[in-house]
């Protein structure tokens, strides 16, 4: 088809993978569009598990990725690799997801060649520059530079207004409830070595974000050990990340205990699957306080801000902090009071309808005067 619009996706890091998935697919369905993958490969065995769940194929990879990376290797690195790739393949629209550094340089090296830009997940704000750090930065910085706003909720929407953004705002629902509901339906099994599902009350804990860096991480773990040591029917989960930041300091102060299971990052089915047989989440993860709450999971959220008040409002998710007397305190309540757990064990969708990738190429379609 000639007047087929080029649409380039850029992703970089597992949960734009994962919330880019449906996208990918509804684009790659619609004979109205020539659709380019781009990976910066700011992740690489991360990104690669989600690739290959969702049967997708990159066109392109950058592969930007060091050890230790700072934000300033990966901002350069792909900004400079789509300036050129964007120059070839002069796109008539760029999407982006989300708040990584990734999303970011892909934004800023559209808007230096004059692409439109849409933004997946647009409108989150935790109004703390420094919380989540650099991602409230990232997200403020996308949306003064682009021309489509993919929100996910009505308070997304109002987050947007009140910025003042140029770009016409949409509410879309959030594209990973599509991606999570999609999985779900396949009923995934989650095996891990020595973990018995059935014989312990399992508590799936992820950490890795920046602010949660250093002490904030070893309050969390001494947290977790507490925890254990009070509740002998409990177990814990801990997919690590592959940061090894992170993943060194988990592993010295977890890796020895018989009820503790730390394991590499679960693949996305294998997490689905996850949320499903676990009590309940301890976490620092966006994507996680959209997922549970849409399995009934209570969350408990290992921060000081977060960016998705809609699943704290609906009671289902609860800011919990990093000390270990607040995390200690809130899992004991969950863990001793049945009429607390069921309180926030409700099965909710504040999120989306499992749609908003169809509504994203409507819009997208509209935009660029497709059919
Ligand atoms: C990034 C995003 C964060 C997102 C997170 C999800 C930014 C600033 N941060 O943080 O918003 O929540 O991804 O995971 O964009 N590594 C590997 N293999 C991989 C992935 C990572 O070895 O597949 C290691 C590398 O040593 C790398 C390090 O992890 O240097 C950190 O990766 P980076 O993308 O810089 O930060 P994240 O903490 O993953």
């Amino acid at each position: 088809m000639t007047n087929q619009k080029r649409v380039c996706i850029i992703l970089g890091t597992r949960p734009e993978a994962i919330k880019l998935a449906p996208v990918i697919q509804v684009f790659q369905n619609s004979p109205d569009f020539d659709l380019q993958v781009i990976l910066t490969g700011q992740h690489r065995e991360m990104v690669e598990q989600v690739m290959q769940l969702f049967n997708l194929k990159a066109d392109h990879n950058l592969e930007i990725m060091q050890p230790q990376q700072s934000l300033s290797d990966i901002t350069c690195r792909s900004l400079r690799g789509l300036e050129a790739l964007f120059h070839e393949k002069k796109p008539d629209l760029v999407i982006v997801q989300g708040d990584t550094t990734t999303a970011f340089g892909a934004t800023l090296a559209a808007f230096y060649q004059k692409i439109p830009v849409g933004h997946v997940e647009a409108g989150l704000r935790t109004d703390d520059l420094f919380n989540p750090f650099p991602e409230e930065a990232n997200r403020r910085l996308i949306s003064q530079l682009i021309q489509l706003h993919f929100a996910p909720t009505t308070l997304a929407v109002e987050n947007l207004q009140r910025s003042g953004v140029l770009g016409e705002i949409h509410l879309t629902g959030n594209t990973v409830i599509d991606a999570l509901l999609n999985v779900a339906a396949t009923q995934p099994a989650c095996d891990v070595p020595g973990l018995n599902w059935d014989s312990n009350r399992t508590l799936l804990a992820t950490v890795h974000r920046r602010e949660n860096w250093g002490e904030p991480l070893q309050a969390i773990a001494q947290g977790f050990l507490q925890i254990l040591d009070k509740f002998s029917d409990t177990a814990l989960l801990l997919p690590l990340h592959r940061n090894p930041t992170v993943r060194e300091p988990l592993q010295a102060l977890l890796g020895n205990h018989p009820r503790i299971f730390l394991t590499e990052p679960l693949d996305y089915a294998e997490l689905v699957g996850a949320i499903g047989r676990s009590h309940f989440l301890l976490t620092d993860s966006g994507g996680l306080q959209e997922e549970a709450p849409s399995l009934g999971k209570p969350v408990l959220v290992l921060r000081d801000t977060t960016e998705r008040p809609e699943a704290v409002t609906a009671g289902t998710a609860k800011l919990v902090g990093t000390t270990s007397e607040n995390i200690v305190a809130a899992a004991t309540e969950l863990l001793s009071n049945p009429k607390a757990y069921e309180a926030m064990a409700n099965a909710i969708n504040p999120f989306g309808d499992g749609h908003a990738a169809e509504h994203i190429l409507q819009i997208v379609k509209n935009y660029l005067q497709v059919s």
